[in-house]
């Protein structure tokens, strides 16, 4: 008895330095030198390997992907050739700390403004988003932690339209353990037509400029 009122102390600060164990922006920047090679030196992106800028994005939404990406619910099988060239990269990681640690390291970078590329009716877009996408997305396209949505602002143009256009086509969301994915296809889906989804994301870009 007298035995476990010494330990207990000492079982607390073990269970609380777990707790408190913090995540390492040094070490992940280790492991992102593998990344740089398609996401940039700053997270920037890479159009031409159709990697997207990162910098934007909430690092806890980095290490969500990051876990489905590893587990094949994104990338798997029906994927498209790019996302499954991520899900190739992030099976290496060696764990969800490694994870925690590159979003830490990519939260730390500058990858600057992206330009337009995608040319539509901004307007309209304005509609369908305050109509369809900003319960989730918030109306500045800031994301929302707790209903899993992530920051659209500040995201490259061509990226949301690719991403989509995934959705829609089902080579994004489509895997039963992708349950956010899921939720997000059925709102790419809402959107009535090429014109409707260029529209949007037109808008989305402007409000991250
Ligand atoms: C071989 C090139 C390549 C490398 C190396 C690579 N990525 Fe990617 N990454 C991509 C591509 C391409 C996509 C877009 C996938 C898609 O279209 O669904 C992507 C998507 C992502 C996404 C999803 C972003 C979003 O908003 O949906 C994250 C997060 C990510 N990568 C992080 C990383 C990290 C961290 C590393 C290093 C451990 C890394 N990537 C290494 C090519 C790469
Ligand atoms: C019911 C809530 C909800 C609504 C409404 C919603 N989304 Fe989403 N969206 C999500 C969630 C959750 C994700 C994350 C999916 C994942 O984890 O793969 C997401 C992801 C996305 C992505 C991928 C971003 C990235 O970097 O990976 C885009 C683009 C997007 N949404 C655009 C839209 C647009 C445009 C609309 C309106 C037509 C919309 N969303 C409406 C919940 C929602």
């Amino acid at each position: 008895m007298r035995l476990n009122w010494i330990l207990l102390p000492l079982a607390l600060s073990v269970a609380a330095m777990g707790a408190l164990a913090e995540d390492d922006p040094q070490r992940g920047g280790e492991i992102y030198t593998t990344c740089a090679a398609c996401h940039g030196a700053q997270a920037e992106g890479n159009r031409s390997l159709n990697a997207p800028r990162l910098t934007h994005l909430a690092p806890v939404y980095i290490v969500a992907q990051l876990q489905k990406f590893k587990a094949g619910a994104r990338g798997g099988s029906g994927a498209s050739e790019s996302a499954r060239q991520m899900a190739a990269i992030a099976a290496t990681l060696a764990d969800d700390q490694a994870m925690y640690d590159t979003a830490a390291y990519i939260a730390t970078l500058k990858g600057g403004v992206s330009v337009a590329t995608v040319e539509a009716d901004p307007e309209l877009g304005a509609s369908y988003y305050r109509q369809f996408c900003a319960a989730c997305h918030g109306p500045a396209a800031e994301g929302n932690p707790a209903l899993n949505s992530p920051r659209l602002a500040g995201a490259d143009d061509w990226y949301l339209l690719a991403q989509l256009q995934a959705f829609r086509g089902g080579s994004r969301g489509s895997h039963p353990q992708d349950r956010t994915g899921k939720q997000m296809r059925a709102m790419a889906g809402v959107l009535p037509d090429d014109a409707a989804v260029a529209a949007v994301v037109s808008y989305i870009h402007g409000l991250g400029q």
